[in-house]
């Protein structure tokens, strides 16, 4: 039978440290925002925190165990700043950076690729506290610091990084409406300074890795707003792209072309950021590879008749489909990978992040039939497929998420993983997905 997807196309799953570590505050790690956040009164659904979660801290053999069983080649998980700089600056801890060397080590004995995201959302509390965390240049410094120390503590044990995962859910979700941590409501001037600020922390996170492990690859994971033509024809597809390149202007579209679009700088006007002389050649410097994390898409159609020449609109019966995040747009993997190829053409492509939740919970058998996840695999992996065979460069997947965890302010209820967590009892069962999962990568095929 034929395969859907060449033998040496990498699997694997991706975790964050907040939502999936536990022990938040054992063995000298320092608090993050979200330690901090989660204590105010109701920013997390039923006021849940981090502190325990799926205690992966303490129960990582069991899950490496569970990867193993199901064929992951790579996992992509995140090192918690706090853990490794308690101050964010200054002294390592050294118990900290243990905890990730022995997990990176249990990882390659079990023939798994460790992929580590250095930033996903869970800023040093210390930062905040010291020069407002991303408000301040001076954190994208911090953040050079440490990527450097860390990757040369860690001593080869991982060659593949991401700086940074999904600038908004840190810059405009932290600093903008709120709703995360660190929970600050700066006016637009700042949030763009706070979105400049980070990508000068990814450019130069990127080099600090080239100087100090040449052999390093290294990319981002990034969640721009992707786009889906309302129909394949030609001018459709161009107001798409379109569409993309510029309202992804602040992040993607500015790293990929090293400068802001002008159509980003004027809709800012004097809001726009300051931007600093060699900024951009660090922002753009060459990636390994492009992550891009990719859950749904928006409509475009061609408008001849508005200025701009596009109309996106929401994507209506994308909501129909899951109960928990309600997005369910398939096209937007081959979409989504196909324009940024088109527009940009990075030499590799990773879906960094694609996946669903829903109220999981156990049959009478014990098992956790979650064929909604299957589904929504089966639909989205069709589309990689076909954005492959169409000559998009995408070399490897990795499912959100491997286990269900802390989802953020949706705390708990959301459950995300091939995997299944009692929370109470730190058991997991793997998902009827988990098998599918595993078929799939022993076959190559979307069965
Ligand atoms: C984030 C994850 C999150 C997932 C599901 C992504 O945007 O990187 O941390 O859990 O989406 O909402």
């Amino acid at each position: 039978m034929t395969r859907d997807f060449p033998e040496n196309f990498i699997w694997g799953s991706a975790t964050a440290s907040y939502q999936v570590e536990g022990a938040a505050h054992e063995d000298g790690k320092g608090p993050s925002v979200w330690n901090e956040f989660e204590k105010r009164p109701s920013a997390i659904i039923d006021n849940c925190t981090g502190d325990v979660s799926c205690d992966q801290y303490h129960q990582y053999k069991k899950d490496v165990a569970i990867m193993r069983d199901i064929g992951f080649d790579v996992y992509r998980f995140s090192l918690a700043w706090s853990r490794i700089f308690p101050e964010g600056t200054g002294a390592m801890n050294p118990k900290g950076i243990d905890y990730y060397k022995r997990l990176c080590d249990e990882l390659l004995a079990n023939g798994i690729e460790p992929y580590i995201t250095f930033y996903h959302w869970d800023l040093p509390q210390a930062l905040q506290d010291k020069c407002g965390g991303w408000q301040s240049r001076d954190c994208a410094k911090y953040f050079a610091d440490y990527v450097e120390k860390t990757t040369v503590a860690l001593e080869g044990r991982c060659k593949n990084f991401f700086t940074v995962n999904e600038f908004l859910g840190c810059t405009d979700q932290g600093y903008f409406n709120g709703v995360c941590a660190p929970g600050i409501k700066l006016t637009k001037k700042g949030r763009n300074q706070v979105r400049h600020n980070m990508l000068l922390a990814h450019g130069m996170g990127l080099q600090v890795l080239r100087d100090v492990m040449p052999q390093a690859r290294v990319g981002i994971a990034e969640n721009p707003v992707f786009m889906t033509p309302v129909l394949d024809t030609p001018e459709h597809v161009d107001a798409a792209k379109r569409a993309f390149r510029e309202i992804n202007g602040h992040f993607i579209t500015a790293i990929m072309e090293g400068g802001y679009p002008d159509s980003y700088l004027e809709a800012e006007g004097g809001d726009a950021p300051e931007v600093k002389d060699g900024d951009f050649k660090l922002i753009s410097a060459p990636m390994d590879f492009l992550g891009l994390n990719i859950y749904y898409g928006r409509l475009v159609r061609f408008a001849p008749e508005l200025e701009k020449k596009y109309e996106i609109f929401f994507d209506d019966a994308a909501t129909e489909w899951t109960d928990c995040n309600g997005m369910f747009q398939p096209a937007a993997i081959y979409w989504g990978s196909r324009i940024v190829n088109e527009l940009w053409s990075p030499k590799e492509i990773i879906i960094s992040e694609n996946g669903t939740s829903n109220m999981d919970r156990p049959a009478a058998d014990g098992e956790v039939y979650d064929v909604f996840r299957i589904k929504y695999l089966r639909s989205y992996l069709e589309s990689m497929s076909r954005a492959i065979r169409d000559g998009v460069p995408i070399t490897g997947y990795l499912h959100w998420s491997f286990l269900d965890n802390l989802e953020w302010r949706s705390g708990y209820r959301r459950r995300f993983g091939l995997t299944f967590v009692n929370y109470r009892t730190q058991e997991r069962i793997p998902k009827l997905s988990a098998k599918f999962f595993k078929e799939l990568i022993r076959t190559g095929r979307i069965a």
